[in-house]
């Protein structure tokens, strides 16, 4: 039997997983609902399936919801889907502070239920390969630099607002510290300083992350830098060697100094591939069918929700903040 599946909030992403999960024989797209009621129609007869009056009805005949609506939504709804004994795919943030991120992490441990965060970027090709690389011991991080920009915060016309967003590291930026975390294992300090621009929220940030295995990585995150390309960027070194992402368009890398540079280029993959949607979502399916563990835990989510927090503690009070240290509330 397909697993039935429904989508609370059909909008961008919502439409982008509807697309990816109606290739798959496994499921059956079975309910969409949105606040917006002509949304959730248009997907029904885009994908099959119904709209659903309220998420309660949709919650009716899906074992699994995926969760696609805005950042200050998540707890919210992703909590009354586990209260409806559903598992769970909910795109990022995980949550917008620390305690509502251990409310939701304790509350699915306590349903044994299938939570996956929508952390995309480690299932994209050029993300992956890196991660093989330092896997198989072909690159031995020592140092790391990364970057992720955006253009403004101007389009969609709320983003600029923290109290919508939860602040700008939980948009786009929180991909870059879930990579972090990914790569480079637990977080011992983070340094930060930052400044508010345009909005009054703060939006440029300069990061130094010193992990517990001592390596250190420094990462800047900027909100209106053009459309530039590439806007996301990891720079990863070892002892004479280089790694060097391109947006998710590319990988290069050079090992030894004499040695001839090497590139994957993942450009004519499809956006839905490159991106890595296609891999969370069959994987997502895969831990529906009990083959495999969910690849991006509540979990994982909490700590990248911590992460945030100390790096907004740190940049807010100019001191350095230990993540074993209890983060303090603003
Ligand atoms: N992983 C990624 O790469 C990625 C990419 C884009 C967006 N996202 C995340 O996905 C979420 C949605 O972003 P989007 O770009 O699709 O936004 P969007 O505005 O295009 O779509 C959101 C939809 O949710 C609906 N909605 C709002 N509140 C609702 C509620 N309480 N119940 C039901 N429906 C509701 C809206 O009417 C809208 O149709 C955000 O949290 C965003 O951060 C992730």
């Amino acid at each position: 039997m397909p697993h039935k599946i429904g989508i609370v909030g059909t909008g961008g992403v919502g439409g982008i997983h509807a697309a990816i999960l109606a290739k798959d024989p496994r499921v059956r797209l079975q309910s969409f609902f949105d606040v917006e009621p002509t949304r959730a129609q248009a997907m029904a007869s885009k994908f099959g399936g119904r709209a659903a009056q309220s998420p309660e009805d949709l919650f009716k005949d899906c074992d699994a919801v995926f969760v696609c609506t805005p950042n200050t939504t998540h707890e919210e709804v992703a909590m009354r889907v586990l209260e409806a004994g559903k598992h769970v795919f909910c795109e990022k943030p995980f949550a917008l502070n620390l305690e509502s991120a251990a409310r939701l992490r304790d509350r699915t441990v306590r349903t044994g239920l299938v939570y996956q965060v929508g952390h995309n970027r480690r299932f994209a090709p050029v993300y992956k390969t890196l991660k093989a690389a330092m896997d198989a011991g072909e690159l031995r991080p020592l140092s790391v630099h990364a970057k992720m920009n955006r253009g403004e915060l101007v389009n969609p016309p709320w983003v600029w607002n923290a109290r919508l967003t939860g602040g700008f590291l939980y948009e786009t930026p929180v991909h870059m510290f879930d990579l972090m975390t990914f790569f480079f294992g637990k977080v011992e300090w983070v340094q930060v300083a930052a400044r508010a621009h345009e909005h009054g929220e703060l939006d440029d940030f300069s990061i130094l992350i010193n992990f517990q295995s001592g390596l250190q990585a420094t990462m800047k995150t900027y909100a209106h830098a053009s459309w530039h390309f590439p806007f996301e960027r990891f720079e990863v070194y070892g002892i004479h060697s280089t790694y060097e992402t391109f947006e998710m368009e590319r990988l290069s890398f050079t090992n030894g100094l004499e040695s001839r540079t090497t590139t994957y280029d993942f450009s004519l993959a499809s956006m839905h591939e490159k991106w890595g949607y296609v891999e969370e979502d069959r994987l997502f399916v895969d831990a529906l069918d009990g083959k495999s563990g969910v690849p991006v835990s509540a979990e994982d989510g909490f700590q990248v929700v911590e992460l945030i927090e100390a790096c907004y503690q740190s940049a807010r009070e100019g001191i350095r903040v230990h993540l074993d240290a209890p983060v303090r509330k603003f």
